[in-house]
């Protein structure tokens, strides 16, 4: 598995998923009970009721919805995101929930950019959901956000499994679908991604419900609030891609002084592993 991709890479944009497109199609099907259930998810998670004084970074903040979130817990929210889409969206959220607020700053900026990454106190979250994998230099970028938690602060990432082989067999999937402009080759691997993760789900609904579609239309319910269309195309499109497994994650933040809080692992499976970090004193 390449656990370095080369620089360049992550500065030519054929190459780079466009995560602010997925993201704006999304904003089009978020409601207030998405939203209720990304706040959930936060608190769930860090274990808290409410983030009044506290700061929170949300790197790689997508959509918005998580800076939302966070800003309606009570936090002093800086958001930033690499694509100008995603910081678009998340502006969008700010002025359609949060209008002049003074507690919600949002930029576009890079996890892997350390000057950019020097305006930033230390905060109390550091929140980057399916973010760093997303770099095209994990490794760095676990680097530069260790730095950014204060001391008994938390740090909340995932990150994607390394499933050996088959993640091999993704990145390939996924560079096809980057460099393709044909709508065909698309459709087939974002259909080919639907049958791999979903087939199962779908057959066991029917078998226990009668409707195949069961948990698909439950997901906005019980998964971060999030979308599986979008999340499909998120995971099919998104590249620059790289992956670890649970003991490296825990690993490399044990090294810097973290110790780990919660932790929800995919099982071996596909997807994201969870982390909740607390910076040790
Ligand atoms: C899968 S999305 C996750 C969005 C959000 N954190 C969430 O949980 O819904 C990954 C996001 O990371 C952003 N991203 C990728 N590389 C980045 C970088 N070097 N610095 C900051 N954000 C980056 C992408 O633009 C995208 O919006």
């Amino acid at each position: 598995m390449d656990k370095t991709i080369a620089s360049k890479d992550i500065l030519d944009p054929k190459i780079r998923f466009s995560f602010g497109k997925n993201w704006t199609n999304f904003l089009e099907l978020l409601d207030d009970q998405r939203i209720q259930e990304a706040v959930k998810s936060l608190q769930e998670k860090l274990g808290s009721t409410d983030l009044k004084g506290k700061t929170f970074l949300d790197i790689g903040s997508g959509s918005g919805l998580f800076s939302l979130a966070a800003h309606r817990l009570g936090a002093q929210v800086f958001s930033f995101d690499y694509d100008q889409d995603s910081v678009n969206c998340t502006k969008y959220l700010r002025a359609k929930y949060a209008k002049n607020s003074s507690t919600w700053s949002i930029e576009q900026g890079s996890v892997l950019d350390k000057t950019f990454l020097e305006k930033f106190a230390k905060v109390d979250v550091l929140y980057s959901w399916g973010v760093l994998h997303h770099t095209g230099h994990m490794y760095q970028a676990f680097e530069n956000v260790s730095h950014l938690v204060k001391d008994n602060g938390s740090l909340f990432i995932s990150i994607y499994n390394d499933q050996g082989g088959a993640s091999r067999r993704w990145t390939w999937i996924k560079k096809k679908y980057i460099n393709s402009n044909n709508p065909l080759i698309r459709f087939i691997l974002v259909l080919y991604t639907l049958l791999m993760q979903w087939r199962i789900t779908f057959i066991k609904d029917f078998l226990n419900s009668g409707n195949p579609l069961k948990t698909w239309f439950l997901y906005g319910q019980n998964d971060r609030g999030m979308s599986p269309w979008h999340d499909l195309i998120d995971w099919v499109g998104g590249y620059p891609f790289e992956v670890a497994k649970p003991e490296e994650v825990f690993n490399f933040f044990h090294k810097k002084g973290f110790q780990l809080g919660k932790m929800k692992t995919c099982a071996g499976g596909v997807g994201c592993n969870e982390f909740v970090f607390r910076k040790k004193l």
